[in-house]
């Protein structure tokens, strides 16, 4: 017979899950070079693309390298460092710092489509995002703002990835035009690098290297100790 879980015990459980995957991810610098299967990849980039949005704009993309001649090109841009080389496949979160110019209809009719936003709510939300994003375009933030979107998709494919037994290794150590002419977008100045991230299976084991404590850095209702 099927114990069945209260909500409480299931939000327990999950709790306790998430908990520990974040606690034991580590940033790992040296892969096997076995394949990683595309329905995981798939999955896990779909899981990515569930992290939230600055208006739900989707303001980043993620581009897949596993081709030789991808890999080649991106180890080359980060100076030859070893997991870009070694790691089956380097995920690149590209951040689209023109998304809130663009045309993003899609986006506002599934959200209407679905009953999640009402009509007047998406009808308004592409006019209130562009008003919003005019401040920091003035202020040279278009670009920043982007990049969140993109960081915390790359968070969520971390916690995902070690979560599905896979390591990971954010990366910021790169040079942004070599990797843009890699992945085919030199030029392109509405488009930005915000993370390199190697994906694979782990040939090494890595120790924590520590946190400053939480009473360092965790400030209550002002900043300051
Ligand atoms: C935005 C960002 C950029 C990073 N860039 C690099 C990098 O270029 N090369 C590298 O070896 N590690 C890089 N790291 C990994 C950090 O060194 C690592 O996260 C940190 O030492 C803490 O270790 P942990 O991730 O295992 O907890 C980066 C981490 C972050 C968050």
């Amino acid at each position: 017979m099927e114990l069945e879980l209260s909500s409480a015990e299931r939000h327990a459980a999950d709790h306790a899950t998430v908990s520990r995957v974040i606690r034991s991810r580590r940033s790992v610098r040296h892969y096997l070079p076995d394949p990683v299967p595309d329905s995981l990849l798939q999955e896990l980039v779909e899981l990515a693309l569930e992290a939230p949005s600055s208006f739900n704009l989707q303001a980043r993309s993620v581009v897949v390298v596993a081709g030789e001649q991808g890999r080649k090109a991106l180890t080359a841009a980060t100076g030859g460092q070893p997991h870009p080389q070694e790691a089956p496949v380097t995920l690149v979160f590209v951040a689209e710092s023109g998304a809130w110019r663009e045309d993003r209809d899609d986006i506002w009719e599934q959200a209407r489509d679905s009953g999640a936003w009402s009509e007047r709510f998406a009808a308004d939300l592409p006019g209130a995002a562009r008003a919003f994003y005019e401040d920091p375009r003035r202020a040279g933030l278009e670009r920043e703002f982007a990049v969140k979107d993109a960081m915390i998709a790359a968070s969520f494919l971390m916690i995902a990835a070690h979560a599905a037994g896979l390591a990971t290794s954010p990366m910021n150590g790169w040079d942004e035009a070599e990797v843009k002419e890699a992945i085919g977008i030199a030029g392109r100045d509405d488009l930005h690098i915000a993370l390199l991230l190697p994906l694979g299976r782990p040939a090494e084991t890595r120790l924590h290297p520590g946190r400053r404590s939480s009473a360092m850095t965790l400030h209550r209702e002002t900043y300051g100790r």
